[in-house]
């Protein structure tokens, strides 16, 4: 009998820290699952060494490809829309004197790369 009363209380205060638990776990995940997509500082060294040979990032002055200030202000110099999808276009394919950078830059470099661009 008083075997079985402390099985009893065993499983209530087991199902009560589970379920005063539980609900604290998502939260939690939630939050780790969800860091930003690129690094825009480390993202400012990739231009600095693969960038910026042909880009000014502080003018709108051409050197072998067009400066890329004024970037954040929602146009890229080609009057397309300045974001993610059309920065990593013109890194995966390249478009004229513009090489492609698919091979050359991990997704990481190139996530960190459009973050940086996307502040000029
Ligand atoms: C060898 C020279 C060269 C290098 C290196 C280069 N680009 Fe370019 N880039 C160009 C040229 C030329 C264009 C203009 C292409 C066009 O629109 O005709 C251009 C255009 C762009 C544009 C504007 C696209 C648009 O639609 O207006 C972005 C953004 C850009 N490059 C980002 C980068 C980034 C980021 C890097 C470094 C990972 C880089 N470029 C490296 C030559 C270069």
């Amino acid at each position: 009998m008083a075997l079985v009363n402390m099985k009893a209380l065993a499983g209530l205060a087991i199902g009560l820290g589970l379920a005063f638990f539980l609900p604290l776990l998502p939260a939690q995940s939630d939050k780790d699952s969800d860091p930003p997509k690129g690094d825009a500082k480390a993202g400012s060294m990739v231009f600095e060494d693969k960038c910026t040979e042909c880009h000014n990032s502080d003018s709108e002055e051409t050197k072998t490809g067009p400066g890329l200030k004024g970037v954040k202000e929602g146009k890229l110099p080609s009057g397309r829309k300045s974001n993610r999808e059309n920065i990593l276009e013109i890194l995966t394919e390249g478009r004229d004197e513009m090489p492609p950078f698919k091979d050359v830059l991990t997704e990481k470099q190139k996530e960190d790369v459009i973050a940086f661009v996307l502040t000029l």
